[in-house]
């Protein structure tokens, strides 16, 4: 046996020591991702098969003396260079293949410290029994030593459940560190469209193109490969969205990304949709007879905070003062007369916030029955017989400088 096939024999025993996870083919296959270059180990490659006669000549070339590996005159002249040293030394490999050579920047630190049969054997001693002359199918080779926890989390990026680890990295070297092949996002783009991270609003962070201060290239314990639950509260105050009297129940949860997309949105924001609310909460609730204007044009945070208050349902302030953002008090207050359910700021006892089941948003079609008694107003008492229809022409129900809130001075 020569030099060469001796350490062939001890790296095979070196690797079987080695874990590794085992792929099932057919899965493979079936991926949409499998790549063309994974398919099948090649052996009609057209590359310098040297028979056995040459080699133990070829490997003992004195380093750095061989021209690259381009066309059949280089391969003669680095051939006839080999010839004049006793020993083969993995190294030898570069005196063709330079750009894995020792001085070359962001090199695998396997090639420096173990060499190029880490992963080839019998390169160039015959046909290719498996692509490259690889010692193992490309979806085991890098997890034979790279198998930990990192790639086998819960959550895991699907080119690394299928072990296709150089659709990111180079195996040899790369100057983008972590033989990264490019940097991100582009990294990223080459896979996922990049329009959804381009649209007008765009998120700070992801627009920065730095994916990873949110997600792990690998796998993850937490869903969409994100670093860490709460991941948002790493820069936003999480008191400003969730340390409040009433907190909305998704962002309780903490899901963020319900009404906000953590990349770009076309919606000021980054709001997931334009009638966001709506999505969540049913459209019939905001229906009616009657609509309350702001409340028809979806503005519902003209009353509501989206994340916390701390007045009850959400408001940015308790009623009636809410009611006074944009109706005039003075017409609820200040007069000689005043209803009692306004004086005591219940508007929502008669108007419905939001839709009423009669004209002016009214939360009962006989308001006024609602809680004064209807045999009152039949002829029979004190009171002249009326309608409900009429009682607002006589009486302002909010408030009067007359006696009995009569609209007009008896
Ligand atoms: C005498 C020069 C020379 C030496 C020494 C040499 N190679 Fe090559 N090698 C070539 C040439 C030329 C090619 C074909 C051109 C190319 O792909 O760069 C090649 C191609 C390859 C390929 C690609 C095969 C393919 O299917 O594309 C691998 C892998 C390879 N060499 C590995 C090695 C390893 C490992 C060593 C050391 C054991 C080595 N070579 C030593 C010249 C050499
Ligand atoms: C960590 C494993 C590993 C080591 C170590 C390694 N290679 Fe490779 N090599 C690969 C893989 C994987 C491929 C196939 C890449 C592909 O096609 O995706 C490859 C492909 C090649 C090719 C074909 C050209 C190319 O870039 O696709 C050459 C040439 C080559 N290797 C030479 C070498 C030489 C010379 C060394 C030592 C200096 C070496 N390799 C060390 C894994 C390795
Ligand atoms: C024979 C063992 C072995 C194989 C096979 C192997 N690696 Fe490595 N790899 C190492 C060692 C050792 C290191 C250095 C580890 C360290 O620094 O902690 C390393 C480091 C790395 C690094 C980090 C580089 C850096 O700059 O920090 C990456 C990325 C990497 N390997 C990817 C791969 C990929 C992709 C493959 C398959 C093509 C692969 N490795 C196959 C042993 C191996
Ligand atoms: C989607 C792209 C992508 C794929 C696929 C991928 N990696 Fe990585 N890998 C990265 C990025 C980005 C980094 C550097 C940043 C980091 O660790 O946060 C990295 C870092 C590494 C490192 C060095 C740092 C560490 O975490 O130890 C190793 C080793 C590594 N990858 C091995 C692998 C192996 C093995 C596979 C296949 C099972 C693989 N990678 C698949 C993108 C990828
Ligand atoms: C080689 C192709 C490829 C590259 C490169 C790639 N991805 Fe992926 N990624 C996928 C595929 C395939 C899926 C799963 C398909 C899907 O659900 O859309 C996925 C899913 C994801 C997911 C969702 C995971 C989940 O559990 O739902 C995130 C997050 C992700 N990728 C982030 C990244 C980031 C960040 C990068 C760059 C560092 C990147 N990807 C690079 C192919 C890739
Ligand atoms: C600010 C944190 C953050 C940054 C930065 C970020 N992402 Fe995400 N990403 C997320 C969150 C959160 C989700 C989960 C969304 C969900 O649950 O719907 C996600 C989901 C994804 C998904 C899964 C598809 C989906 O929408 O479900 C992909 C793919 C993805 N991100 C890729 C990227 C890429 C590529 C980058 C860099 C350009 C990036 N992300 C930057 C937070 C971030
Ligand atoms: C790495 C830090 C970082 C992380 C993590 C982060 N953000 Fe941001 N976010 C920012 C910065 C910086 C801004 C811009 C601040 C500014 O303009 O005032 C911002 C702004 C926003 C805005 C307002 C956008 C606008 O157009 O006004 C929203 C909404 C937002 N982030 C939601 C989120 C969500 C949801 C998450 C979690 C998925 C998250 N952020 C995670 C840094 C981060
Ligand atoms: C129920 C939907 C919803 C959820 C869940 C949600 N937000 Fe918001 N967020 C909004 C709306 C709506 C706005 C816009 C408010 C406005 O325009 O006044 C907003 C605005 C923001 C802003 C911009 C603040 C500003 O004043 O400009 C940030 C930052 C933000 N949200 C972060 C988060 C974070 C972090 C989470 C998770 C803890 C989260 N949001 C959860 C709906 C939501
Ligand atoms: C992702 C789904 C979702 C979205 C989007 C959403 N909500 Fe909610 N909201 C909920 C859930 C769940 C509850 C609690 C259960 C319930 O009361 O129906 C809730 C409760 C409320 C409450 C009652 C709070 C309490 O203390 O009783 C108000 C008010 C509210 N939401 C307003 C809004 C507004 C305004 C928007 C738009 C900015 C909105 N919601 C968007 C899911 C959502
Ligand atoms: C004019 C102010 C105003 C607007 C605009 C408004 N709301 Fe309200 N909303 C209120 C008030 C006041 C309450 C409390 C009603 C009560 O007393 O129970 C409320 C209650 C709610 C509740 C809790 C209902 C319950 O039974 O607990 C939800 C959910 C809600 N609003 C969602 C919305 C949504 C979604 C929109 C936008 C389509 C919206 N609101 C627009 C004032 C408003
Ligand atoms: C964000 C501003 C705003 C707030 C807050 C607000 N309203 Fe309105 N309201 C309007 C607008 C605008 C109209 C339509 C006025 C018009 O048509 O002249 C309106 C109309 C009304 C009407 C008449 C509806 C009809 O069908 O003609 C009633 C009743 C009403 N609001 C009651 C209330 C009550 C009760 C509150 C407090 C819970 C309130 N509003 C809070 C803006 C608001
Ligand atoms: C006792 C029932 C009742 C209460 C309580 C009440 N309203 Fe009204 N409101 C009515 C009726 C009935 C109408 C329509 C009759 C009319 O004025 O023609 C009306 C009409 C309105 C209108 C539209 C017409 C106008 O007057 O401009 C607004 C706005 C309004 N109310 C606001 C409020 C506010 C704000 C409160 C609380 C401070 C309140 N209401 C309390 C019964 C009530
Ligand atoms: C939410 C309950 C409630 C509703 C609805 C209601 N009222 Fe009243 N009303 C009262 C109360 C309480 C008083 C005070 C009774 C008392 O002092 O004995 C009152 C008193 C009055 C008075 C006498 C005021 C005075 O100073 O003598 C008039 C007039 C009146 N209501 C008219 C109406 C009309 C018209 C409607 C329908 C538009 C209506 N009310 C709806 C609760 C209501
Ligand atoms: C034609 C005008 C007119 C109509 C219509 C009318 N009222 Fe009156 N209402 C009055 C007058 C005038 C008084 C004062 C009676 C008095 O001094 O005896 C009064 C007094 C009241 C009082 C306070 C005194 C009491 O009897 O307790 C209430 C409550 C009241 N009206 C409710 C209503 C309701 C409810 C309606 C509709 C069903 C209504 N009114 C319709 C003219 C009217």
């Amino acid at each position: 046996m020569n030099t060469l096939n001796r350490n062939t024999a001890q790296r095979r025993s070196k690797s079987s020591f080695l874990s590794w996870w085992t792929l099932p083919i057919a899965a493979l296959l079936l991926s949409p991702l499998a790549a063309p270059s994974l398919a099948a180990d090649r052996s009609d490659h057209e590359v310098p098969r040297l028979s056995l006669g040459d080699l133990g000549d070829l490997f003992d070339g004195a380093a750095g003396r061989s021209a690259g590996p381009s066309g059949s005159e280089a391969l003669t002249s680095a051939i006839a260079a080999a010839q004049s040293g006793p020993s083969f030394k993995d190294k030898k490999c570069v005196d063709c293949h330079r750009k894995f050579g020792p001085e070359a920047k962001g090199l695998h630190p396997i090639i420096t410290s173990w060499g190029c049969d880490a992963c080839h054997v019998d390169a160039h001693l015959g046909p290719q029994q498996r692509y490259k002359w690889l010692s193992t199918d490309l979806t085991k080779l890098c997890v034979r030593c790279h198998g930990g926890k990192e790639f086998n989390n819960k959550t895991q990026h699907s080119p690394v459940t299928f072990r296709m680890c150089t659709t990111c990295h180079d195996p040899h070297v790369s100057e983008k560190g972590y033989l990264l092949t490019s940097d991100e996002p582009l990294l990223c783009f080459d896979c996922h469209k990049s329009d959804r991270f381009l649209r007008r609003v765009r998120h700070s962070p992801a627009a920065d193109g730095t994916c990873s201060t949110c997600h792990r290239p690998h796998s993850t314990e937490s869903p969409k490969l994100l670093v860490k639950k709460g991941v948002c509260f790493s820069c936003h105050d999480k008191d400003e969205f969730a340390g409040g009297k009433v907190v909305h129940a998704p962002v309780q949860s903490g899901d963020c990304a319900r009404c906000h997309d953590p990349h770009s949105s076309d919606q000021d924001k980054l709001l997931v949709a334009g009638d966001l609310c709506v999505q969540c909460h049913k459209p019939e609730a905001f229906q009616g007879a009657s609509v309350h204007s702001p409340v028809a044009s979806r503005d519902c945070s003209s009353c509501h905070r989206p994340h916390k208050s701390e007045a009850r349902k959400l408001l940015t302030k308790d009623t009636p003062g809410l009611c006074f953002t944009c109706h005039d008090e003075r017409e609820y207050k200040g007069k000689k007369v005043v209803h009692y359910p306004v004086k005591s700021g219940e508007c929502a006892s008669c108007h419905s916030p939001h839709a009423g089941a009669a004209p002016f948003l009214m939360t009962a079609a006989k308001i006024c029955f609602e809680c004064h008694d209807e045999k009152e107003f039949d002829g029979t008492g004190k009171h002249i017989k009326a309608d409900h229809r009429w009682c607002v022409g006589c009486h302002n129900p909010h408030q009067s400088d007359h006696e009995h809130l009569l609209r007009k001075k008896r």
